[in-house]
């Protein structure tokens, strides 16, 4: 199959309405998309992923209202939620109605839904009359994909249409918020949208649910994702530049230079700012990937705001952190 990279929305809709998977941008990361209420168009999405299908697909709608028609019941904390951050990077864990397949959810009864906010995407979404199931555009357990040329590395040859909408605004996954037994949100994966904003809009703080390594409620939270092909080793430079020594090395830093500025390196964030770090974080580990070295050293960022989802990416693209 022959991949082809346009900005033709429409070519990418007729393909989609075809029941075949387009690559699509969005403010996140790139995603892979197929007609969320054909199982043999989703089918296809885990096919060219290599996706094991235990794990469920994010539902993507162009408006808020769509969103909740699919939902069976819908907490006033989700409403206020939705209000305050739809379109954008938060997806919403609700209890689903049977249009949703089973294969997108992966068998659960909750069904995970996103209003995005990038506008050649809801262009997209608006010109189509069936929700778009989509997870990101990369080779399951791979770096994510926040530009076309990162899904054109990935998954090349195995799809017919990489949509082009620039880099990713955001650069992270989005934050994924579900609800417990007495609708109060639990944060299920740490994104694109601070838990300080959410934090910030239900008047009370919100906790991480611990993910059972096995069985994670949100099964994409796997030990072992976003891997480069060599090691990544995380913490501080100085110490992991003296505990490997040998071969070449490539540096992922946050605000400064490394000590020895020759060894390549890419900076995350000159002036420090963790959004502008967040949009470059898969475009700094694509780069440290494809620079046939022996190893990769990178540094967490502080521990605060989008670095929680940062550092959480950091530590599940490395070989020496235990969660
Ligand atoms: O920003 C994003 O969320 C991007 C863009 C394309 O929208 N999508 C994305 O999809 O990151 P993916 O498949 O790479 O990650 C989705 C995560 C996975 O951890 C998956 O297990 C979880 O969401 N998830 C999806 N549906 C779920 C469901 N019904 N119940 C529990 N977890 C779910
Ligand atoms: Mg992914």
């Amino acid at each position: 199959m022959i991949t082809e990279t346009g900005t033709d929305f429409r070519k990418a809709a007729a393909l989609l309405e075809a029941g075949k998977v387009v690559a699509v941008p969005t403010e996140t990361v790139y995603g892979l998309a197929a007609n969320a209420t054909d199982a043999d168009a989703v089918l296809k999405i885990f096919e060219a992923k290599q996706r094991p299908q235990f794990n469920p697909l994010i539902v993507h709608v162009p408006e808020t209202a769509q969103a909740f028609d699919y939902a069976l019941a819908v907490p006033d904390a989700a409403h206020r939620l939705a209000a305050a951050f739809w379109p954008g990077p938060l997806t919403l864990l609700l209890p689903k109605k049977n249009v949703i397949s089973d294969l997108v959810t992966a068998g659960s009864d909750r069904v995970a839904l996103r209003v995005p906010a990038h506008p050649l995407f809801r262009t997209l979404l608006k010109q189509l009359s069936f929700p778009l199931a989509a997870p990101s555009a990369n080779r399951s357990g791979s770096i994510s994909p926040t530009r076309a040329s990162h899904v054109q590395q990935s998954l090349d040859g195995r799809i017919p249409y990489i949509l082009d909408g620039g880099e990713s605004a955001v650069g992270l996954e989005s934050t994924i918020v579900g609800f417990d037994a007495a609708d109060q949100p639990v944060l299920y994966r740490v994104g694109g949208l601070s838990p300080e904003a959410i934090e910030a809009v239900l008047g009370h703080s919100i906790s991480l649910q611990h993910q059972p390594a096995e069985h994670p409620v949100a099964p994409g939270q796997l030990r072992v994702h976003y891997a480069p092909d060599v090691p990544l080793y995380l913490g501080d430079l100085n110490f992991l530049s003296q505990q490997h020594p040998s071969g070449k090395t490539v540096i992922i830093c946050f605000r400064n230079p490394p000590v020895d500025p020759i060894i390549p390196h890419f900076m995350l964030a000159p002036e420090g700012d963790l959004e502008t770090a967040a949009k470059n974080l898969f475009t700094a580990l694509h780069w440290a990937n494809s620079q046939a070295a022996d190893q990769i050293l990178a540094e967490p960022v502080p521990e605060t705001g989008l670095g929680l989802a940062i550092n959480d990416r950091l530590r599940r693209a490395s070989v020496n952190y235990e969660f």
